[in-house]
């Protein structure tokens, strides 16, 4: 018996180092293919970007389809999906921006002390809420509207942002459209920057006749205007923010990401002129390492960093095109800082193998925290955002939508691609749980942005 046990035991750690690689070696194909599916869904536009630009293209003027681009052509050549490096080699280190010596010359403003409106609960009120229909926004997008695509349970819809110490002015598109008459509001940034601009869009259009108003979906500028107002509420794709390799937003799906880390010009040229910008990036940086073709290379070299490292290049890039170009007198620029993602139903619900599929209710354990929201590059960004002091507003969206793993499509959305036998047979496997239904959560996105303007 003893002689057993002690036999059991010599094997005891040759076993656990066993089991030890094994699990790591399925945390890391499992991480590996929840990354893959994130990729995916993110990158799943591509199909219906194609039909709406070829209807788009059909339907109205060719020459104006392009019109937009032509202005201010990009002084460094820009890069484009066909663009390749030479080779590659390990980050040197290069650094151009120096945001720290730019902001010098400004004067510290008082920001006056307010209520934190991003610290708070939701409270279930279906009286006041959704605050429109999704049947009757003309201008839905067919990957959000959840309830047309199937899902029967609508208490997402319901949720209202109750800040802790303060409440927020409730939503009015009459007084909405006032703040922005004359005036053009541009959303910049990925597909979940699009989904708030869609909301945006579906918050105000109710409030203008419909032979007042148009949408040209021209991508990669759609624009959303209403006459009367002489305003238009615009969404421009730009997901990493810097120039880079997947700017078209119809063909994206690319191997390597490459970007141009010390360059925003191409994309500048197109958001210079707006009033109110929005802008967001986050999510594109987390599939791995991303190579950098910096503007001074002439032979194509290009250098390869990890995800983070590469987007705090590129927010400095972005933050000293702010610093040196915006007058606050005449000019709002907005930050949406990270969108949470719940790929994992055992962070929440401890043992338990899915994800944001089924799941009807928000977190209600205040301070709830995912790993869809990364730590390191909340702090990065808070670092960037903070050099530019009065220079922009942070819409802090992370904490108040992390609580709501219910917010998801999942499955009730359009997907783009053919779902294969072995995906539509486990729903948890094709589960969209980046993107938000709407009406949801990008509403009170959007009632914070009224709320700050
Ligand atoms: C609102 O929710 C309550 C409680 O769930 C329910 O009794 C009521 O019928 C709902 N009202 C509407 C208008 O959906
Ligand atoms: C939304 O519109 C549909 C179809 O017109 C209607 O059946 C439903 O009652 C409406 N819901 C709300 C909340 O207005
Ligand atoms: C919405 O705003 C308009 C313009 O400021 C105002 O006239 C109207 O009374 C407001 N509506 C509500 C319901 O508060
Ligand atoms: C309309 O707004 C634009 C700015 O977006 C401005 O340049 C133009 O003068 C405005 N037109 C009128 C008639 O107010
Ligand atoms: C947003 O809020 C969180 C707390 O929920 C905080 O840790 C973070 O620093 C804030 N981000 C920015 C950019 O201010
Ligand atoms: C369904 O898919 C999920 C996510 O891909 C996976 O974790 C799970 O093991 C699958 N379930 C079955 C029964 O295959």
């Amino acid at each position: 018996m003893l002689q057993k046990w002690r036999r059991k035991r010599t094997h005891f750690p040759l076993l656990s180092l066993f089991s030890v690689l094994f699990s790591l070696f399925v945390i890391g194909v499992t991480i590996l293919y929840n990354q893959r599916s994130i990729r995916q869904i993110l990158e799943d536009r591509e199909q219906q970007q194609l039909s709406i630009t070829q209807t788009s293209l059909l339907s109205s003027d060719p020459s104006k389809a392009s019109g937009v681009n032509n202005q201010n052509q990009a002084l460094v050549a820009s890069l484009d999906r066909f663009t390749k490096c030479a080779s590659t080699r390990r980050y040197s280190g290069k650094k151009t921006v120096r945001i720290d010596r730019m902001m010098e010359t400004d004067r510290r403003r008082g920001i006056p002390e307010r209520c934190d409106l991003f610290s708070g609960k939701w409270v279930f009120d279906n009286t006041s809420y959704p605050l429109y229909n999704e049947s009757h926004c003309p201008y839905m997008s067919d990957e959000l509207a959840c309830q047309k695509y199937g899902r029967t349970d609508l208490r997402y819809q319901n949720w209202r942002w109750q800040p802790h110490n303060c409440n927020l002015k409730r939503w009015n598109a009459t007084e909405m459209w006032e703040k922005l008459r004359g005036k053009r509001l541009m959303f910049v940034g990925d597909s979940l920057n699009r989904g708030q601009w869609t909301s945006m869009v579906c918050l105000l259009q109710s409030a203008i006749p419909a032979d007042k108003r148009s949408m040209s979906p021209v991508a990669p500028l759609t624009i959303f205007r209403a006459e009367e107002y002489n305003a238009s509420v615009e969404f421009y794709w730009a997901p990493l923010l810097v120039d880079s390799n997947s700017d078209d937003p119809v063909n994206h799906r690319l191997k390597d990401r490459i970007i141009r880390p010390d360059s925003v010009l191409k994309h500048a040229s197109q958001w210079e002129n707006a009033d109110i910008l929005v802008f967001n990036t986050y999510l594109w940086w987390r599939h791995g390492p991303i190579k950098l073709l910096w503007s001074s290379e002439e032979n194509g070299v290009c250098e390869e960093l990890d995800g983070l490292r590469a987007m705090e290049l590129a927010m400095e890039a972005w933050a000293e095109w702010v610093a040196s170009n915006v007058n606050t007198l005449i000019k709002r620029v907005f930050f949406v800082t990270m969108s949470p993602t719940h790929l994992w139903s055992r962070e929440w619900k401890p043992g338990s193998e899915g994800n944001c599929y089924e799941e009807n209710t928000p977190i209600d354990v205040e301070g709830y925290w995912g790993s869809g929201s990364d730590l390191p590059t909340m702090r990065m960004v808070e670092n960037v955002l903070g050099k530019l002091r009065s220079k922009v507003s942070v819409v802090n969206i992370t904490q108040l939508s992390e609580y709501r793993k219910d917010g998801h499509p999942s499955i009730y959305r359009k997907f783009w691609q053919t779902l294969s036998p072995q995906q539509l047979s486990n729903r948890t496997s094709y589960s969209d749980c980046i993107h938000w239904c709407l009406p949801g959560v990008h509403d009170v996105w959007n009632e914070l942005l009224f709320n700050l303007l």
